[in-house]
């Protein structure tokens, strides 16, 4: 007899857009056409719409391949309880219909966390993909999310051993936990063929390895006008000795025009409107530098062995700084750092253990196996 397995796929921000399409890219070819050894997977893919900007979200649907949503939440923006709260309200009928065997959920935004609590709340199993990632700085909002969904996550799917070691010093048991590998590299080396047909290198007029790529949105550096202030400024002194390309984040622009900081678009400095994965991905592999505060750049950066200064003062990817190419850097520090890496004193790095490309595939194995 066939036995059927219910997945409700949650994907609310950017950031979960290039985990769940390897995902469900795997589920609907698992042995074939969904089905193997006697175990059906059937999944729904549920939107909460965290992000709706069309160049926030649609754009990724397109780029990776992901089938339109089953269910969008449309919660849209709002203040951390507000928006919490209205994933919550709208995701528990969802659930109470559709009756899945599990929740999965992806990252570390608003919209894992809250998904999590309504589904443990209706004795819904929760899976949690990129697990016991921690940067031990409760004042990052992500961190806070971490921390909730796996307490409550009943399989935690880790994409590296320190992942795993968080875990078991929060007295997680080892038998939810199992490591699985980075499913973002999955998305990254599916897509790597139409990143390098991207044509933003040439419309831009960049040479490889003669600019640098920069993204930065955590509130910590762009929601208090000195600390923006300054960013702009060092990024405008940087721009004067090679292009600087900057596709500048919703929440970025809005408080750069809140705080009268201009946003010169000229020859060295690159203000971009957000760009969608493969032109992310050719900037990443082609750039002489990253400079972000973004998880997933620091990760991107790595496989493609890119410098990358992460401006935050810790990570919750330390494998990206103690194997990969990243280094973590400070407001005071960062010009110095910009001057190390252009004249080229930063190593390169390594690739990371199960950094393969078959992390989805492990990750629908552990819940088949559960
Ligand atoms: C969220 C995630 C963060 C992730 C980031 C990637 C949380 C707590 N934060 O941060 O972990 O790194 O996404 O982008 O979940 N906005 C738009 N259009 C959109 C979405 C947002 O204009 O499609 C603007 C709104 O003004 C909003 C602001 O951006 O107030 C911030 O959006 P929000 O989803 O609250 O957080 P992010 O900063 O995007």
């Amino acid at each position: 007899m066939t036995k059927k397995i219910k997945l409700l796929i949650i994907a609310g921000a950017r950031p979960n857009f290039m985990k769940v399409a390897p995902l469900i890219k795997h589920i609907r070819g698992y042995g074939g056409a969904g089905e193997k050894d006697g175990v059906r997977l059937e999944y729904r893919l549920v939107h909460t719409g965290q992000h709706y900007d069309e160049k926030m979200s649609d754009v990724f649907f397109g780029e990776l391949g992901i089938p339109a949503p089953d269910i969008n939440l449309g919660v849209g923006s709002g203040s951390h309880a507000v928006q919490t709260a209205n994933v919550m309200t709208k995701f528990e009928p969802v659930c109470e219909q559709e009756k899945p065997d599990w929740v999965v959920v992806v990252g570390d935004v608003n919209s894992t966390m809250a998904c999590t609590l309504v589904a443990a709340k209706l004795g819904v199993k929760v899976a949690h993909v990129e697990a016991g990632l921690r940067s031990y700085d409760r004042t990052m909002p992500e961190e806070v999310n971490r921390i909730v969904t796996d307490s409550l996550a009943d399989l935690l799917l880790t994409p590296s051993a320190d992942g795993n070691e968080n875990l078991k010093k929060e007295g997680i048991p080892d038998s939810k936990v199992k490591l699985v590998g980075n499913v973002m590299i999955d998305a990254l080396i599916a897509n790597l063929n139409q990143a390098r047909a991207s044509s933003l290198l040439k419309r831009q007029e960049l040479k490889p390895k003669d600019f640098v790529y920069v993204t930065l949105h955590r509130p910590s550096n762009v929601d208090e006008q000195a600390s923006l202030t300054s960013i702009m400024g060092e990024l405008k002194r940087l721009a004067r000795e090679m292009p600087v390309v900057f596709p500048i984040h919703p929440r970025t622009r809005k408080m750069c025009a809140q705080f009268g900081i201009s946003l010169d678009d000229n020859k060295g400095m690159r203000i971009l409107e957000p760009i969608g994965y493969h032109d992310s991905l050719s900037l990443t592999e082609n750039a002489r530098l990253v400079l972000t505060d973004s998880g997933g750049l620091q990760e991107e950066s790595t496989y493609f062995r890119t410098p990358c200064l992460t401006l935050r003062p810790n990570t919750e990817r330390p494998i990206t700084v103690t194997v990969g190419s990243n280094k973590l850097t400070t407001l005071g520090g960062l010009s110095a750092d910009l001057d190390a890496v252009l004249k080229r004193e930063l190593q390169f790095g390594k690739i990371p253990e199960f950094w393969d490309g078959r992390a989805s595939e492990r990750i629908v194995d552990s819940l088949v196996a559960y």
